[in-house]
């Protein structure tokens, strides 16, 4: 355990808000700031920040918590690692012997370790009689020495134990081994998880190797092997070649490339575009295009000029557009990828074609009018529907208009008639998912299934009752004597809120302040986003006794009736707030 001395001083020392906006763009909002939460994907802010509790809370996913569980989540650590995270930002030292070196994080420094090892181990082999095979392929594509050594790339000799048995011989076991996915177990043992395949190390944006990708050095499959997740590494939050590529971006502005493989990036550098990073064998991810949006201003996405690239290339805008990213695309005609359009027009044609890069509206209407025989009435019609689905896409009303203007131009039909329809079919769009949200919430049947707490959903009345309370007590904690002559934990209907409201009682009566940074240690991240959540909402309530006393009573008229159906007793306002609550979800 930490001494509390250090965490108070880790608190004063890292403001939630100045935390935050490191990783997002917050404007002020009333009482907290907002901005596109973090944790999922929004078009409109729903992320909160509260100053006065030190708190963040997302309306939309119902993320929250305090400063350490924000870490938490958005590094993906676990509590000391977060903790030890802060102080290294802030620039305390941690305290001695603090449990700080606890085994997870000691997993963690070896597998690290291991990697580092067998990221050597491999690129000595691929210098080494062993690897001329490799070597000889890896020149072949057209990689000089000095990008082999830039990328530390590898050779995984043909062997079962080569790896096994060195990293043995450098004190690791074997089941070690298996934890970082460079050994699989089989009926004799360990044996190497890649084999006569050139390796490609993915190192994340301290320096740390936390994967490997290895090709076969011919045409048979599977074509590239990755290291499957494991305590260091997920594949869906990292990409490759982000270490060289963000400090490269540029400025004004900032410019990442997104390829499909890692050939193409590295190729791209070696080209003089060090930009360019790639996803790690999966489709792109909400957390990867977030990621690239920390880094950049703009994306270019240069995916295959094959079908599946083009399909992938759609998929890809969209997530970017939902995290506010400007996409363009590539358009590669003459090869299959940038990888071998280069290696046929060079680096100076490749950034001809980088500048030529449509915005990904531009691609997307190129793309249709192709579909369509514009000299046709029916033709222009069907192109004239598609476009404007594709317009009403947009959520820049200048965007929307220029682009309106230009169709009009285009095929001769009004502006205003081309506005008028996106319109509609937003609206349209809107009524359906209104109604989609409405059959859901009356059918009873919600739409996420509530892990936290739930018994929530089946009392409503109640459990917005016993959050009243908590939140008033997180407060003022002095209320608690009276709050106890009225009521006691056993009234509290739903499970969670009995759990929230003890540990806070006990904590006032152990002399800690009942705030949320007092309560990371008793509870999950999940749980943290819910507590927040109750403080959150009743940011706008002015919540004092008066209201205390409601909630009081209608916690102890419902012991009076336990069989009521909470759904006919939810006052259309009630139902309103779970709307609310889940229409950015
Ligand atoms: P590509 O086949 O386009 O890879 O797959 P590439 O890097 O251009 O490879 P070369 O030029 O043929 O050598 C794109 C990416 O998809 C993943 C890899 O990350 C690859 O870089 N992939 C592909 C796999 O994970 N497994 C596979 O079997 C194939
Ligand atoms: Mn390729």
């Amino acid at each position: 355990m930490l001494p509390e001395s250090f965490l108070t001083q880790l608190r004063f020392s890292c403001d939630m808000e100045n935390i935050a906006s490191s990783y997002v763009n917050l404007k002020r909002a009333g009482r907290s700031k907002v901005g596109l939460c973090p944790f999922h994907l929004e078009k409109t802010p729903s992320f909160h920040v509260y100053e006065d509790t030190q708190s963040f809370y997302c309306f939309g996913c119902g993320a929250g918590g305090d400063v350490i569980t924000f870490i938490m989540k958005i590094e993906n650590l676990e509590y000391i690692e977060a903790v030890k995270f802060l102080a290294q930002r802030a620039g305390l030292p941690m305290p001695e012997d603090s449990g700080a070196d606890d085994r997870t994080a000691r997993q963690k420094a070896r597998i690290l370790e291991m990697n580092r090892e067998t990221a050597r181990f491999f690129h000595a082999c691929l210098k080494s009689e062993a690897g001329k095979a490799g070597l000889s392929y890896l020149l072949g594509r057209g990689l000089t020495p000095a990008t082999i050594t830039r990328y530390g790339l590898g050779f995984a000799p043909d062997s079962w134990y080569a790896l096994v048995n060195h990293l043995r011989s450098k004190g690791f076991r074997d089941e070690e081994m298996g934890l970082a996915a460079l050994a699989v177990k089989g009926k004799k043992g360990y044996y190497d998880q890649f084999r006569n395949r050139v390796m490609f190390p993915i190192i994340d944006l301290r320096g740390n190797v936390i994967a490997f990708g290895g090709r076969v050095m011919d045409d048979s499959k599977p074509k590239y092997l990755n290291s499957s997740d494991t305590p260091v590494f997920k594949k869906s939050h990292n990409l490759f070649s982000l270490n060289f590529a963000k400090n490269a971006t540029g400025n004004t502005p900032r410019r990442l490339i997104l390829a499909e493989g890692y050939m193409d990036v590295v190729a791209m550098n070696q080209a003089g575009f060090p930009n360019a990073v790639a996803t790690l064998g999966t489709a792109l991810t909400a957390e990867q295009a977030r990621l690239i949006s920390r880094y950049a201003d703009e994306v270019v996405i240069a995916y295959d000029a094959d079908e599946a690239g083009q399909k992938a290339t759609a998929r890809a805008s969209g997530l970017f557009s939902e995290v506010g990213l400007e996409a363009r695309v590539l358009v590669i005609t003459g090869a299959k990828d940038p990888d071998e359009y280069i290696k046929k027009y060079g680096a100076q044609r490749f950034k001809l074609l980088l500048d030529q890069s449509e915005n990904v509206l531009e691609n997307k209407l190129a793309r249709l009018k192709n579909q369509y025989d514009l000299q046709t009435d029916d033709g222009k019609t069907r192109y004239l529907k598609a476009a404007v689905t594709t317009l009403a896409e947009l959520h820049d009303t200048l965007e929307r208009d220029i682009y309106a203007g230009r169709l009009s131009a285009e095929t001769g039909v009004l502006k205003e008639t081309i506005l008028n329809r996106i319109n509609l079919v937003n609206r349209q769009k809107y009524k359906a998912r209104q109604k989609k949200e409405w059959r859901e919430i009356t059918s009873g049947r919600t739409l996420y299934q509530d892990t936290v707490n739930p018994d929530r959903a089946k009392h409503l009345k109640e459990a917005l009752a016993e959050e009243g309370i908590i939140r008033f007590l997180m407060k003022n904690p002095d209320y608690q004597d009276y709050i106890l002559t009225k009521i006691s934990p056993e009234d509290f209907v739903t499970a969670f809120n009995q759990r929230v409201f003890r540990i806070i009682l006990e904590k006032i009566k152990n002399n800690i302040t009942p705030d949320l940074s007092n309560l990371v240690t008793d509870f999950s991240v999940e749980e943290m986003g819910r507590i927040s959540g109750m403080l959150a909402k009743g940011q706008g309530l002015d919540t004092g006794r008066r209201e205390l006393d409601d909630y009081i009573r209608v916690l102890l008229e419902s012991k009076g009736n336990k069989d009521d159906h909470a759904l006919q007793q939810m006052s259309a306002e009630e139902i309103m707030a779970l709307y609310a609550a889940k229409k950015d979800s």
